[in-house]
Order: C-alpha cells, then sequence, then structure tokens
C-alpha cells in the first residue's frame, strides 16, 4: 500500500510523516518517529498503556489510525515534562513509590495529565474515573491514585 504523508503536531512540533493512514498511531509513534515511552500493552484497547492526548483528550493510540490525527495535536509522555522538569504528576508518582515496573506509567500519566488540563481541581471520584482505563498489573491502584491526588493539592499550593 502506497504511504502518505500526514502532518500532525507532536508535543508541540509540526511533524510529517509517510505511513499508510491505517496504521495505528502507536506504532507510527514509536517505529516512525522514534518515540519509545508511549508503551504497548493489548493492542485492543483494553489496558490503556498506549495512553496519548489528542487534541487534549486521553485516547488509545492503539486504536487510533494515523490518517485521523491529520492536523490535529498529539501529547505523548515525552511531552508531559516542561522546560526540563518533571510534571507534578511525575514527581508525585516516584515520590510516592507508585512505579513498579512502569509499563503503565506514562499512561497513568497522560490520563493524569489530561485530566488536570480540563479539569485542575479534581476529587478522588474525578481521578479514579479518569484512571479506568488504565490497567496496573503491580501497584494495585491505591498508591497511584494517592500520588495523583497528592499531584493534584500540589498543582494548587503552586497556583
Ligand atoms: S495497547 Fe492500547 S489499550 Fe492496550
Ligand atoms: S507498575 Fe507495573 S503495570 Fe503498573
Amino acid at each position: 500500500m502506497s504511504l502518505k504523508k500526514i502532518s500532525f503536531f507532536l508535543n508541540g512540533e509540526a511533524k510529517d510523516v509517510y505511513a499508510n493512514p491505517g496504521d495505528m498511531l502507536v506504532d507510527v509513534i514509536r517505529d516512525k518517529l522514534g518515540l519509545l515511552g508511549t508503551k504497548v500493552g493489548c493492542k485492543t484497547g483494553g489496558c490503556g498503556a498506549c495512553t496519548v492526548m489528542l487534541d487534549g483528550l486521553a485516547v488509545n493510540s492503539c486504536m487510533i489510525p494515523v490518517g485521523k490525527v491529520a492536523g490535529k495535536s498529539v501529547v505523548t509522555i515525552e511531552g508531559v515534562a516542561e522546560n526540563n522538569e518533571l510534571h507534578p504528576i511525575q514527581e508525585a508518582m516516584m515520590e510516592d513509590g507508585a512505579v513498579q515496573c512502569g509499563y503503565c506509567t506514562p499512561g497513568i500519566i497522560v490520563s493524569a495529565k489530561a485530566l488536570f488540563d480540563e479539569n485542575p481541581n479534581p476529587d478522588s471520584e474525578d481521578i479514579h474515573r479518569a484512571l479506568e482505563g488504565n490497567i496496573c498489573r503491580c501497584t494495585g491502584y491505591i498508591k497511584v491514585e494517592e500520588a495523583i491526588v497528592k499531584a493534584a493539592s500540589n498543582i494548587r499550593k503552586e497556583g
């Protein structure tokens, strides 16, 4: 099948990529654009390991054909830290021991960032709902959710 030029914004930078429009976004991000932070788990939309933000919303990039992102903004885990500083979500996850094997972690952080960008004052229920598509086989979620609650509180304090 012939490759097409597909242009979109990746972590704030304009990118052109030559791909089959039906190729899944996660594969293009990892294999053509070399950003390996976005993980591949189930490839059926069930685990959240591949979560990225698409025009601000958390989506499973294993379910999005890259042709659908033309002209849109994609943010991966590599785009979450700003000015060489970890995002408060990343800091809280590290401080609170919410990372074990880390396979789920990029997707969780991206889902939490999408939530915080939309709702800077999420309560525990909002956080629980935002993360329900992100499966973790190691931590059992308690530490993860505690870290996200702490990050929300830290962001509020920083104003
Ligand atoms: S790899 Fe995409 S949801 Fe599991
Ligand atoms: S830390 Fe291992 S799957 Fe979540």
